[in-house]
């Protein structure tokens, strides 16, 4: 059921004054990419790089938060708009709060992740596209997902039988075959330094 009778109510703090209080502007990252990309990996790797530098970041991954908040979905084309929609709205109250968030979710999608830029204020929506190919996600297998989807056992596998939507034209793209975890990381923290929502190191 839909609620009715709900107001919006606006907090006597701006984000503006939170940006003040933390010394950085606050930021979605969205991290787009096929499983065993290393979009979880590389999110924590840029939250600590980044929380090194005193900002304060903040990891939302697909596979903890379908423990949680999300545990009642699947993967359905549906069930993955929820989950994204959902996380969308946790990452906007968490940008709101100063934060840079750095979101890692499959979002195979076009539609779901445009739907989830659009609940930002422009500019604060980064998606970076975790653009490893399939054939090294697969030789990686870090969990034996793609093993056991090539062997039918995990029905709609996203890149095996459901689809991968790759983004057109994202903020960041990051190949990490061959590129040192630490090394993808930094290229994101310089792009976020040479947008203005971080400072350069003094
Ligand atoms: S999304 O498509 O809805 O964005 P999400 O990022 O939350 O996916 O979760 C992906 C993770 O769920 C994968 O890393 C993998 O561990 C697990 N998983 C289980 N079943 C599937 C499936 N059918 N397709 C993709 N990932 C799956």
């Amino acid at each position: 059921m839909t609620a009715t009778n709900v107001t919006w109510h606006h907090g006597e703090v701006s984000r503006e004054a939170r940006e003040a209080l933390l010394g950085h502007r606050a930021a979605c990252l969205w991290l787009t990419g096929l499983s065993g990309s290393g979009k979880s990996t590389l999110a924590r790797r840029v939250e600590r790089q980044l929380v090194e530098r005193e900002v304060q970041a903040y990891v939302l991954d697909g596979d903890n938060v379908r423990h949680g908040l999300n545990a009642d979905l699947g993967f359905s084309p549906e069930a993955r708009e929820e989950n994204i929609r959902r996380v969308g709205e946790v990452a906007r109250l968490l940008v709101d709060s100063g934060a840079i968030v750095l979101a890692a979710f499959i979002s195979p999608y076009v539609a779901d992740r445009a739907r989830v830029r659009e609940r930002f204020e422009a500019g604060t929506f980064v998606e970076v596209h975790v653009a490893t190919p399939i054939e090294e996600c697969e030789r990686r297998d870090p969990k034996g997902l793609y093993r056991r989807a090539r062997a039918g056992d995990i029905p709609d596998f996203t890149g095996i039988d459901a689809p991968y939507e790759a983004p057109a034209s994202p903020e960041i793209r990051v190949d990490t075959t061959g590129t040192e975890l630490d090394d993808c990381a930094a290229q994101i923290v310089a792009w976020l330094v040479e947008a203005g929502f971080v400072g350069a190191r003094p």
